[in-house]
């Protein structure tokens, strides 16, 4: 099983954690990170890293943020590497702490 990027990423994509993943697994949308399955070695380094708390074991993924399991799959098909940290979206403060932002996700590729 993989670590997955859950909902509270969205909008916030602080991007520490993509500083420490060790095999450089994640992928970069326009507002949020996932996290390739494929590529994950299952080391944790990178959910304490997480300001939000958004990385969790996709065996202890809560009930309701289940549907992400998929999304990180999905989306890290379509998105490209990020392996370098970058600045948090400049409004990340402001959603921290904002719940069912789901609905904010935006799936296009910043590549296009
Ligand atoms: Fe997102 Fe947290 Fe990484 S907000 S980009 S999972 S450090």
């Amino acid at each position: 099983m993989a670590y997955v990027v859950t909902e509270r990423c969205i909008q916030c994509r602080y991007t520490d954690c993509v500083e420490v993943c060790p095999t450089d697994c994640f992928r970069e949308g326009p507002n949020f990170l996932v996290i390739d399955p494929d590529e994950c070695i299952d080391c944790g380094v990178c959910a304490p890293e997480c300001p939000v708390d958004a990385i969790v074991p996709a065996e202890e993924i809560a009930e309701s943020e289940r549907t992400f399991i998929g999304l990180n799959a999905s989306l890290a098909k379509q998105w490209p590497a990020i392996t370098t940290r970058q600045a948090p979206l400049p409004d990340a403060e402001n959603w921290r702490d904002v719940p069912s932002k789901i609905e904010h996700l935006v799936r296009e590729s910043v590549a296009g």
